[in-house]
């Protein structure tokens, strides 16, 4: 049972690609395992979600899976699509690219409590504003992805806990 962060509950997190079964799922993990590595798996939950409904149901991607696992991370979960109601579940919601966001913006309800972001926004090293889409690349595409996504992961973890200090 996670404890109540400062907002008198855990934070909760929801990450954002197209399909939802290579790059949302694995900033999930690596957000999880970030904190985890933190000590601060209480005040933080993880989801993620796709703005298309294509896969909808079906585990993550193997060759995602497959460069998670060579690096140690494991997950597992099925592919969802984005819902009206995440706009109020979560606390943050971050987009791997600026077509996820604007996907994400343009079905966000006026009164939605989420704050949306991008999540290259936090990242160190950015070379570019997007975590590039691999599905139909090999498997070098995957390890970048991988990179970039352990990397801002990280940053936005430390961003979270600064601001709630
Ligand atoms: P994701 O990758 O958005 O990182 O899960 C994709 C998965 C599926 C497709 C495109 C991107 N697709 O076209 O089916």
């Amino acid at each position: 049972m996670n404890e109540p962060s400062s907002a008198g509950r855990p934070t909760r997190v929801l990450f954002v690609c197209l399909g939802n079964i290579c790059r949302s799922p694995l900033g999930e993990a690596m957000f999880r395992h970030h904190a985890e590595l933190a000590g601060l798996q209480v005040r933080y939950e993880a989801d993620s979600a796709g703005t298309a409904a294509y896969h909808i149901g079906e585990p993550p991607d193997e060759r995602s899976v497959d460069t998670a696992r060579r690096r140690g991370i494991h997950y597992s979960g099925r592919a969802r699509k984005l819902e009206r109601d995440d706009f109020y579940r979560f606390d943050h919601i971050v987009a791997m690219d600026r077509s996820n966001l604007e996907d994400i913006q343009a079905r966000r309800p006026a009164d939605a409590t989420a704050e949306v972001h991008l999540l290259r926004a936090f990242d160190p090293e950015p070379d570019g504003e997007d975590v590039p889409d691999p599905y139909y690349g090999g498997p070098d595409g995957f390890d970048d992805v991988h990179d970039i996504v352990d990397r801002a992961t990280r940053a936005l973890l430390r961003h979270l806990e600064d601001g709630s200090s």
